[in-house]
């Protein structure tokens, strides 16, 4: 196993109700700027559930923050930190809004010139707002990471930051702020929470069972549990706990520790989001496949190791094992009415010269963390995906 340090300062706040608990995570005197997304939680009660909680608190509230969160928006949220003093921030939504708020945080006490060279620049950060969670939409697990993905609409780009101070304070995750979710974005969690597990888990082996079995034990559960909740007319708590937490460990930074990870899947699928407006893990869903494919010779090893223990494919040659994982993989999100090909978005090879130039442009060594896929893999992984 490789060295690690680990640290995860957040507090999860699991289970029904618990948004009424709301008071005892904030300073009372704190200038609460509450932030979300295009009304789900309007409709949904969330909403109202946390004013109740936060009666006789100073709030201010910051709506609109769409999914991929936009730079140009989140910077109007930041003018009104600035001239409110505003000194803590509480999301309320998916990993948009989540995301959102943690460059809201960021960005309120940046010195620099331009706070889109947090992203683009990756600078160091001094300082940041500090920042809660009410969870509705189980799939990022930014909830209890320290990092964030936005999108300046300006140049069409999509790019992540991370922080240790970014880390909320403490997370909610009441199940049922989950029940109105429409059943695309439960066929997206599930699959985003998937792939989050495979791009620390499906690369090099280096003798980590705690971690691999961790993964695989978050694979299988996605597994069961994502097509049941995805099926469902009325939400079962325990389907949608059971994801809701599945999708917080797979992104919370316990199963990469130790490990070689990847997130080359991500790179790419965020280009196509990028451009085209693709879902997050619909982009993931159309990628993998093609990934898998490309390196099933270098990472024989572990598609091995998933073939036979997450699908429990036993029988067969290497190859043959190795491709009948990769089928179950992309049937998986076919499954959840996800559509993994790039024809199905209208996206065509216009698009990959457009990525690629893009990651020349960029000088990109290689794509995701590892050496073995250098440019030309990755347009040729996207060529496979037409
Ligand atoms: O905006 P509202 O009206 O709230 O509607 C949202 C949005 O339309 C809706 N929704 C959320 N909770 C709901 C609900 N609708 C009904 N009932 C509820 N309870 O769902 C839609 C999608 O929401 P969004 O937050 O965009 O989805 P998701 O959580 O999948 O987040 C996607 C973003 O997270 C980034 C992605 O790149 C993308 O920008 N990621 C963040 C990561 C991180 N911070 O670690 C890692 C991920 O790999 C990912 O890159
Ligand atoms: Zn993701």
């Amino acid at each position: 196993m490789n060295n690690f340090d680990f640290y995860n300062p957040v507090k999860i706040i699991f289970g029904k109700g618990k948004i009424a608990e709301l008071k005892k995570h904030i300073p009372t005197d704190a200038k609460i700027l509450i932030t979300f997304g295009g009304g789900s939680i309007k409709k949904n009660g969330v909403y109202d559930q946390v004013i109740a909680a936060l009666d006789g608190f100073n709030v201010q509230e910051f709506g609109g923050i769409e999914s991929n969160p936009h730079f140009e928006t989140l910077m109007k949220a930041v003018e009104i930190v600035k001239s409110e003093k505003i000194d803590f921030l509480l999301a309320i939504g998916g990993g948009s809004v989540i995301d959102g708020t943690k460059f809201i945080a960021a960005a309120s006490c940046y010195k620099g010139e331009d706070p889109w060279d947090i992203p683009a620049k990756h600078v160091p950060l001094e300082s940041a707002i500090n920042l809660g969670a009410v969870l509705t939409l189980a799939a990022t697990g930014s909830e209890m990471n320290n990092g964030g993905v936005i999108t300046k609409l300006a140049t069409k780009e999509k790019l992540s930051f991370s922080s240790p101070i970014l880390f909320p304070k403490f997370s909610i995750l009441d199940p049922e702020s989950t029940f109105s979710l429409p059943k695309r974005q439960i066929a997206n969690g599930a699959a985003d929470a998937f792939v989050h597990v495979i791009e620390q888990y499906l690369t090099y082996p280096v003798n980590s069972p705690v971690q691999d079995r961790f993964s695989e034990g978050l694979l299988v559960t996605l597994i069961e549990e994502g097509p049941k909740a995805y099926d469902s007319k009325t939400p079962n708590y325990d389907e949608y706990a059971n994801i809701m937490w599945a999708a917080t460990m797979a992104l919370n930074g316990l199963i990469g520790v130790g490990v070689q990870n990847d997130w080359a899947t991500h790179t790419i699928g965020h280009e196509l989001t990028a451009f085209h407006g693709i879902d997050h893990a619909v982009t993931l869903a159309i990628v993998l496949p093609g990934l898998m494919t490309h390196l099933k010779d270098k990472r024989s090893v572990k598609l091995l190791q998933y073939a036979e223990r997450v699908w429990h494919i036993t029988e067969g040659s290497d190859e043959e094992r190795i491709a009948m994982a990769i089928v179950k993989t992309e049937s998986f999100f076919n499954r959840l009415g996800i559509k993994t090909r790039l024809g199905d978005h209208h996206v065509g090879q216009k698009t990959i010269d457009r990525i690629i130039k893009r990651f020349k442009d960029r000088q990109l060594p290689h794509i995701g963390m590892l050496p073995d896929i250098k440019i030309e893999d990755a347009e040729k992984i996207l060529i496979d995906r037409l």
